[in-house]
């Protein structure tokens, strides 16, 4: 009897279960410091930054299909078509791995959207790796890195998770030995920035960037398992400014509180809007998000998350499936 016979036998699908349905976090991130080293040939800007995840999360739910594309999303203003990178995610992946199955992709958006804390770049990166498992690709992180990179600068960073540095367009990964474990305080002024905007402003500025040497410092002492946020700043603070002026006041205040609570960083995020700060102690945290609640600020309470607790929550979400499969290295 012929295979494709034997395959089509009743009782004996001839495609895998489509039952198969994974949640999957989508953790935002914030930038503890940002150097911009000057314009790319590419039009994009070379960068130093060091990237650190949050467990602020959206959550993601992958639901197999026998063919097609599906994105769901309720939240108003978030676009369920081709102009979604995870949609873009999702259609690379099918196309470059030739898999001829389908997915619906559920989103439910936590992270602010376009605040410079990642939301759209890790959806993106967490449907490459939940779909890397849920069509049993094994192409796992390393092997996701290429598509990654073409689908934005901050994606392949959500990859790997944790602290790390970041070159060249921010997409040139470097996970850092020594992991900040910290509370964070999160500010969101509902004030939306595009990053192609303020990296424009950054263009128009007439004064040379100073080449800072903080971010060097920062992974120099982390090689003795030190970490000192001191001198860290974000180099796209002022243009974000200048592209928001209403802003200006509000992040005045937000830093003034942040700092009188004892952060021991207070920064911008990315490209902005959102704001956040750093503290040791989950108490002063506390107190600053309470402080900053009461004056009318959207402020979440979070926790930094390092490489091996991203790592941990993935395998965590996939269950059995995480464990049992083998191909995947994460
Ligand atoms: O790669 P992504 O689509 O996230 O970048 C959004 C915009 O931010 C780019 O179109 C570019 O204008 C700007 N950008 C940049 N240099 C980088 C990263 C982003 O100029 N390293």
């Amino acid at each position: 009897m012929g295979r494709a016979l034997m395959a089509r036998r009743p009782g004996r699908p001839s495609t895998p279960r489509l039952t198969a349905r994974i949640c999957v976090p989508a953790f935002a991130k914030i930038n503890l410091g940002l150097e911009v080293l000057g314009v790319r040939e590419d039009g994009y800007h070379e960068l130093r930054t060091l990237f650190q995840t949050i467990d602020l999360k959206d959550e993601i739910t992958l639901r197999a299909r026998p063919r097609g594309l599906r994105l769901v999303c309720r939240q108003a203003g978030v676009p369920v078509g081709s102009e979604n990178l995870v949609w873009r995610a999702a259609e690379e992946l099918q196309h470059r791995g030739r898999v001829r199955k389908g997915v619906e992709i559920r989103l439910d958006k936590r992270i602010p959207v376009a605040g410079g804390l990642g939301g759209g770049s890790s959806d993106a990166a967490a449907v490459l790796l939940g779909l890397d498992r849920l069509w049993g690709l094994g192409l796992g992180p390393e092997g996701l890195l290429p598509l990654a990179r073409g689908l934005g600068a901050d994606v392949p960073y959500f990859l790997f998770g944790g602290t790390a540095l970041g070159l060249a367009r921010g997409d040139e990964i470097y996970p850092l030995l020594a992991q900040v474990r910290a509370h964070v305080v999160v500010v969101d002024p509902r004030r939306p920035l595009a990053t192609a905007a303020v990296f424009a402003r950054l263009d128009a500025r007439l004064t040379p960037r100073q080449n800072g040497y903080t971010i060097q410092r920062f992974v120099a002492s982390s090689l003795r398992g030190e970490v000192s946020f001191r001198g860290l700043t974000n180099d796209l603070e002022t243009a974000a400014l200048e592209e928001a002026p209403d802003l200006e006041p509000r992040i005045g205040r937000v830093r003034a509180v942040l700092e009188r609570e004892g952060a021991v960083l207070a920064s911008l995020t990315g490209s902005g809007s959102a704001f956040f700060g750093l503290f040791e102690r989950r108490g002063n945290a506390a107190r600053a998000q309470r402080a900053l609640a009461s004056e009318g600020f959207t402020a979440h309470l979070a926790r930094t998350l390092t490489a091996q607790q991203y790592r941990r929550a993935w395998v965590e979400s996939l269950g059995e499936r995480g464990r049992s499969a083998g191909r995947t290295r994460w």
